[in-house]
């Protein structure tokens, strides 16, 4: 199963360390493939098959990572800001690779679930609308909406000069003062949440994604904490369709 790939790149990948370390500990010798010292970069792997360990542990070959962060306040969902701290720039050191991406973009101010891969094509699935990946957002806003504006929502609405598709709207629970309402949405266009309720007069205060697909934000994960997702709970992301 799958290709085959040389071995100073595997290792480079897996263990998050430039083509040239990886050479240096293949000179080192503490690389083996299938139990057998292996001192040269340019032999080929099979990634699925063939074992290969470092100092004597094991790796698990890994092609993509797929990564859930709680994102806080004030972090931009980008791969480099020159101002900004990002996403990516707040991932523990564990879970660093090259080619890291946000698959999707919250407003800096927005909270929640971010998703963070460097698989390009799962993300083109998940954030394309034609794919029908909903993700759910709590916004609070001062204002209770009319039915009017619910109906806007579920409608699909025109702001501008851009027309939404239907959204999903509910009312959840008040907050001191404020309404907090569920949003569902599958496009991801600039300040599409914030834009929908300003445009029923209705500014929202707070915004936060809870869910990617069928796949929920972690209560335990705080915000700026990140962890790595399962291969079952991506399958939460891939299979929900509206
Ligand atoms: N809609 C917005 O307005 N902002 C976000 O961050 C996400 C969706």
């Amino acid at each position: 199963m799958g290709d085959n790939v040389r071995l100073d790149k595997y290792l480079s990948s897996q263990l998050n360390v430039s083509r040239n370390d990886a050479k240096k500990l293949l000179r080192g010798g503490s690389v083996t493939v299938n139990g057998t010292v292996t001192k040269k970069g340019d032999v080929s792997v099979k990634p699925y098959e063939d074992t290969v360990a470092v100092s004597g542990h094991t790796l698990e070959y890994k092609k993509y990572i797929y990564i859930m962060q709680h994102k806080p306040k004030g972090v931009v969902s980008a791969s480099v800001s020159p101002s900004d701290v990002t996403v990516i720039d707040i991932l523990p050191e564990e879970l660093r690779r090259s080619g890291l991406f946000p698959a999707g973009r919250l407003d800096k101010d927005t909270t929640g679930f971010v998703l963070i891969t460097d698989d390009g094509e799962f993300a083109h699935n998940i954030l394309s609308p034609s794919h029908h990946v909903e993700k759910t957002y709590l916004a609070e806003t001062g204002e209770i909406l009319t039915d009017d504006d619910i109906k806007r929502f579920l409608d699909g609405m025109k702001v501008g000069e851009d027309v939404f598709r239907p959204a999903g709207i509910k009312f959840m629970e008040k907050h001191g003062d404020n309404y907090v309402y569920e949003v569902k949405i599958c496009e991801g266009r600039y300040h599409q949440i914030r834009r929908m309720f300003a445009s029923c007069g209705k500014p929202l205060l707070e915004l936060s994604r809870i869910k990617i697909g069928e796949l929920s934000l972690s209560e335990d994960l705080l915000p700026g904490q990140s962890r790595e997702i399962s291969p079952d709970e991506l399958k939460k992301i891939r299979e929900k369709s509206l």
